[in-house]
Formats: C-alpha cells, sequence, structure tokens
C-alpha cells in the first residue's frame, strides 16, 4: 500500500490549447499544483493570464489538451463523461462572476436545483438548503425570486447553492466582480466562513489583493503559469 500524501484536488503538468482562426492557443502552459483539504486558496494575475481556464479545468468543466487532474490521486481527466458529471456535481461546488440563479425560481428552489438535478428527494435537502441560506444572511428571503433581489443578496444565493450538495471544493471565479465594496466584503467574509465552519476547501480567482491577502495562500499566474506560490 502506498503512503505517499494525496492532496484533495491536484494537477500535473497541466496544459490547455484553444484553436483559433486556424493558429494554436497555449493559455496553460505546464501548471503542476496541490490544493489541500481545508485550505483557502486565492489566485491571482492579470486579465488573460489563464485563470478562469485553469479553475474550468480544475473543475473538470474543460478538458486538459495534456496533463492530467487529480481528486485524492485519482485522474479524473480519464473518468467517462457521466461519472465526471457526477464527480462535479457531488464533489464540486462554483460560484462565477454572473449568479446563474434560475429567473423562475425561488431562493429556496434555486439552493435545491443541484440536489433535484442529482435525482435526490427534495425533502432530503430542504432543511439543509434553509439552513445555507440562512448561513448567507437570507433566512427572511427564501421565497423571493432572483428579480426580487439585490445583486448582492442574488450572488449570496448562488453561494448557499454552490454549498448544498456538500462539496468538498468550492470555486470561486470573481465571485465578487459585479458587486460594489461591501458585498464584495460580504462574500469575501461568507467563503471564509463556508471554509471554517463547514471544512469546504476553498478556490478562489480574484483581481482583488486585499480580498486574496486574507486567504491562507496567494499563487501568481502570467502567461499560462504560476509565477508565484506563497506556500
Ligand atoms: N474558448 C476559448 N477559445 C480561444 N481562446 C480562449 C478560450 N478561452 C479562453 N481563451 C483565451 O485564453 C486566455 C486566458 O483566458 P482566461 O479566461 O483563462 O483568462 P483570465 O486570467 O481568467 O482573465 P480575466 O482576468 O480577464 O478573467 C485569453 O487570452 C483568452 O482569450
Ligand atoms: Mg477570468
Amino acid at each position: 500500500m502506498s503512503t505517499e500524501h494525496k492532496s484533495l484536488l491536484a494537477c500535473r503538468n497541466l496544459e490547455k490549447s484553444f484553436k483559433k482562426d486556424g493558429s494554436v492557443v497555449h493559455v496553460l502552459r505546464g501548471v503542476d499544483l496541490d490544493i489541500e483539504e481545508g485550505e483557502t486558496l486565492a489566485i491571482l494575475g492579470s486579465s488573460g493570464a489563464g485563470k478562469s481556464t485553469l479553475l474550468h479545468v480544475l473543475g473538470t468543466l474543460e478538458l486538459p489538451t495534456r496533463g492530467d487532474v487529480l481528486y485524492l490521486g485519482e485522474n479524473v481527466s480519464q473518468y467517462s463523461a457521466e461519472k465526471m458529471a457526477r464527480f462535479r456535481n457531488r464533489e464540486l461546488g462554483f460560484v462565477f462572476q454572473f449568479h446563474y440563479l434560475l429567473q423562475e425560481f425561488t431562493a429556496l428552489e434555486n439552493v435545491l436545483m443541484p440536489a433535484l438535478i442529482a435525482g435526490e428527494d427534495r425533502n432530503k435537502y430542504e432543511a439543509r438548503a434553509k439552513q445555507l441560506l440562512e448561513d448567507v444572511g437570507l433566512g427572511h428571503r427564501v421565497g423571493h425570486r432572483p428579480a426580487e433581489l439585490s445583486g448582492g443578496e442574488q450572488q449570496r444565493v448562488a453561494l448557499a447553492r454552490a454549498m448544498v450538495m456538500r462539496p468538498r471544493v468550492l470555486l470561486a471565479d470573481e465571485p465578487s466582480g459585479n458587486l460594489d465594496s461591501s458585498n464584495a466584503e460580504m462574500v469575501r467574509g461568507l467563503l471564509l466562513e463556508l471554509n471554517k465552519n463547514l471544512g469546504v476547501t476553498v478556490v478562489l480567482v480574484t483581481h482583488d489583493e486585499n480580498m486574496a491577502k486574507s486567504f491562507q495562500r496567494q499563487l501568481v499566474m502570467r502567461d499560462g503559469q504560476i509565477i508565484r506560490n506563497s506556500k
């Protein structure tokens, strides 16, 4: 039996290229990264550095061109489409700059959506969904539709939704990019609280150095590579 340490989420020699107008754009150019269970990691870097692409590939939303994504040492890049979708739904939570809430559903229904998509019994998840909405300060807004919520509130619903399946990793791509500074501050606080209280590992892409500073580790990307890793 191997006693080798296995990170929660890792990538090895990750490359991602896109074909564009007959030429190839190399967006990730050999990224190695180990993310440990329970840590908070911020990814910084200028626009076009490859931050979102890295998050998408780590989150199996996109396949690598070369290299591997490992989850507890298992190569998830080689999973079948079905197994990969199940892995993504069960183990990972996502928050993006835009909330992608469904307009015709209430806050509570939006939070429940990943469970419903996974074919789970609504009753089994309803109490948790309500608790998560409480946790993000929206216990009094469960029956509101997205149009009846402020931008900051919408993003907090998205945060609760990302947590409903008890993911071990939360991948957040500029979750406060569209928010004013007080709402951005609230999202930052909530990400750290979810990490502390629920133990979820948080990987955050941000342009905000102050936000990044409150995370345990900071990475800086440039031209598809990690050029600084504070650990
Ligand atoms: N589907 C695609 N096809 C072609 N090129 C792409 C594609 N997706 C991303 N790119 C290119 O890859 C590079 C990195 O994009 P990415 O979105 O990862 O950057 P980023 O670091 O997240 O930037 P930002 O801070 O502006 O969000 C960019 O030059 C972009 O144009
Ligand atoms: Mg981006």
